[in-house]
């Protein structure tokens, strides 16, 4: 069992939860993540570790309570326990040191890009971070951004906050500044914006990593549930992700393996409601 020490709401549905894993906290690296299940028999959720403090033995989850499964996750208050913390799973970070790098979250992805962003900064890396969000609410972590960025630059689509616009308009403008063009971009978010990336940086031939989040069931190599195909050949983002070179993702099979459960998931949404109300 593992001690849930504070849960807070970050933004509408997305919380921050601090869980005592010692073993997790003294050996994580950024960019990995962990298998948690709340109760035995519940579904297994795939969450980065936003971050770990291995002097407390503690670990940053950030959630996002979509499904049936993440709201009953986010619903255990600080002193409540979790059955399962599993990890920390999948590869580190490629962290050298790439010169200037451009940092790129969108919405709730920015909470994966933190501790990218956090180890490229500490490896010297200048970091020119940029997040977007539909409006003002949804911009999260941007202090805690901002502390190892050079610069951190903000987009709303409803112009509530920052530049007007998506993250990319952001990138547009670095690329084509001499003084800032990046050598290598770091980018998470939806689909649509890490594919947009890829197409925007690929043409000047600048590295582009993404972090995949395809459907995840075991987290070891062995469901083939998290299959995504890199350069033409499959790969399991739990083992050999998650992140990849944007350059080689096929998106377009990623967003078809996205939508398989769709039906089910909000199949058992509503039977969670249903069984709330009763
Ligand atoms: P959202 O749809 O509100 O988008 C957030 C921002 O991303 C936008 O404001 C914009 O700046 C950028 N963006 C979105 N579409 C774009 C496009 N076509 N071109 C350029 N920029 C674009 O995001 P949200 O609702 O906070 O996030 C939800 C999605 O993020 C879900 O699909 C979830 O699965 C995904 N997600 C991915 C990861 C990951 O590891 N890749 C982690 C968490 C969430
Ligand atoms: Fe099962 Fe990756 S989650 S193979």
């Amino acid at each position: 069992m593992f001690e849930v020490v504070s849960n807070e709401v970050l933004a509408p549905d997305l919380h921050r939860m601090q869980v005592k894993a010692p073993r997790v906290a003294a050996a994580r690296k950024a960019g990995q993540f962990v298998i948690v299940r709340s109760a035995k028999g519940d579904e297994r959720i795939p969450l980065t570790i936003g971050d770990a403090d291995p002097v407390a033995g503690a670990i940053t989850l950030f959630i996002q309570a979509i499904g049936a499964a993440t709201r009953k996750l986010v619903a255990i208050p600080a002193g409540g326990f979790i059955r399962d913390v599993a990890g920390p799973l999948g590869m580190p970070t490629e962290i050298e040191k790439w010169g200037r790098v451009a940092c790129i979250g969108g919405g709730v992805g920015t909470a994966v890009l933190y501790p990218m962003a956090k180890a490229l900064a500490a490896a010297g890396n200048s970091v020119m971070t940029v997040i977007g969000g539909r409006s003002k609410s949804l911009i999260i972590l941007a202090d805690q951004l901002s502390a190892f960025s050079d610069e951190l630059k903000i987009t709303t689509e409803d112009g509530s906050l920052g530049r007007q616009g998506f993250v990319t308009a952001e990138l547009e403008v670095m690329i084509a500044d001499p003084e800032r063009r990046p050598d290598a971009v770091f980018a998470v978010g939806p689909v649509p914006m890490m594919r947009a990336i890829a197409e925007q940086t690929r043409p000047h031939g600048i590295k582009t990593i993404v972090s995949l989040n395809p459907i995840m069931i075991d987290g070891t190599g062995m469901c083939g549930g998290c299959r995504v195909v890199i350069q033409g050949k499959s790969k399991f983002a739990c083992v050999d992700g998650p992140e990849f070179d944007a350059h080689q993702v096929d998106f377009d099979i990623l967003i078809d393996r996205l939508s398989m459960y769709q039906k089910e998931e909000a199949h058992a949404c509503q039977l969670a409601s249903t069984a709330t109300k009763a």
